[in-house]
């Protein structure tokens, strides 16, 4: 691996065996934290072309930019909207002829604490709008055109440990991210014999701006935060370092892997 220079791959690095070659990949929640940072690393793997798909224009714009236009595009798209998300994957297949991988990942956090005792059915019915409802679009079209190009594609969506743990606070959050996996366990049962595969990745708590915001916190105390949720020493859960597991699932390295959730979490510690 040598370092690239230029203007618009500065982030980048020369990849002699590139695990994405040819690809045509939707990121949804691409302009910010893991979304960004797996576009990033797709584009450094050989994707021919990566959709960034979310509702921060300007940022998605930047992003997509900084990538290079020529591999990198974004598309406003509010995944809460199956019309926007049916549009989206329609665009990218007229576009570019076909769609080999969907990382359906844009999210929300839930917008109080939302204990059981305090509940606000509000807040906790747009939460699923994103969460689950733009989780299960992104999915079903992603799918749809997959079967009709005759694709076997690679869909992961972002659970959370929050898919499978119970937390303090957050009673919606953590209710969605169960539902992500319910998601990808089905889906995955009905399009094996299309050789579509469906995962998830479930990575603890990491430091963007969906958690900094959340729990209101500046990113070096959110860091904090998050050094303590892992019990693993010597290593911190970036955007980055997630991207890879992301990686792994969306590429023929995991060509036998369908309907798994890779919990990427260091040893969750309790809270
Ligand atoms: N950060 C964590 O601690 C953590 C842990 C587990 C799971 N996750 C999940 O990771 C995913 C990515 O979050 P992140 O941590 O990178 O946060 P982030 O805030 O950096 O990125 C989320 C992105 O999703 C976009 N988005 C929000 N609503 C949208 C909508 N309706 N349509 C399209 N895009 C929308 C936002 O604009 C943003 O760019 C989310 O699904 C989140 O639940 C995050």
């Amino acid at each position: 691996m040598v370092a690239a220079a230029s203007d618009s791959t500065a982030n980048l690095a020369v990849n002699d065996h590139p695990k994405l070659a040819g690809k045509v990949a939707i990121i949804t929640g691409g302009a910010s934290g893991i979304g960004e940072a797996t576009a990033r690393l797709f584009a450094n793997e050989g994707a021919l072309i990566i959709v960034i798909a979310d509702i921060q224009d300007e940022l998605g714009k930047q992003v997509a930019a900084s990538i290079g236009t020529d591999k990198c595009s974004y598309v406003h798209c509010d995944v809460a909207d199956e019309d926007e998300v049916k549009h989206l994957v329609e665009s990218t297949v007229n576009t570019y002829g076909r769609l080999d991988i969907m990382f359906s990942n844009a999210g929300v956090a839930s917008a109080s604490e939302q204990t059981i005792l305090d509940l606000n059915f509000s807040e906790m019915d747009r939460l699923f709008a994103v969460n689950v409802r733009g989780m299960a679009a992104c999915v079903k079209h992603a799918a749809r055109a997959m079967v009709e190009k005759q694709v076997r594609g690679s869909i992961v969506c972002t659970a959370s440990v929050a898919g499978s743990n119970g937390f303090p606070i957050g009673t919606d959050y953590c209710m969605s991210k169960h539902a992500v996996v319910g998601l990808i366990r089905s889906a995955s049962v009905q399009l094996a014999a299309r050789g579509i595969r469906v995962n998830s990745v479930s990575p603890t708590a990491i430091a963007t701006p969906l958690l900094c915001n959340g729990i209101g916190l500046s990113s070096e105390e959110a860091r904090e935060f998050c050094r303590k949720c892992a019990r693993l020493e010597g290593v911190e859960l970036t955007p980055e370092l997630l991207a890879k597991s992301v990686l792994f699932l969306a590429s023929n390295d995991s060509d036998f892997i369908t309907g798994h959730d890779l919990k990427v979490d260091g040893s969750l510690a309790s809270f």
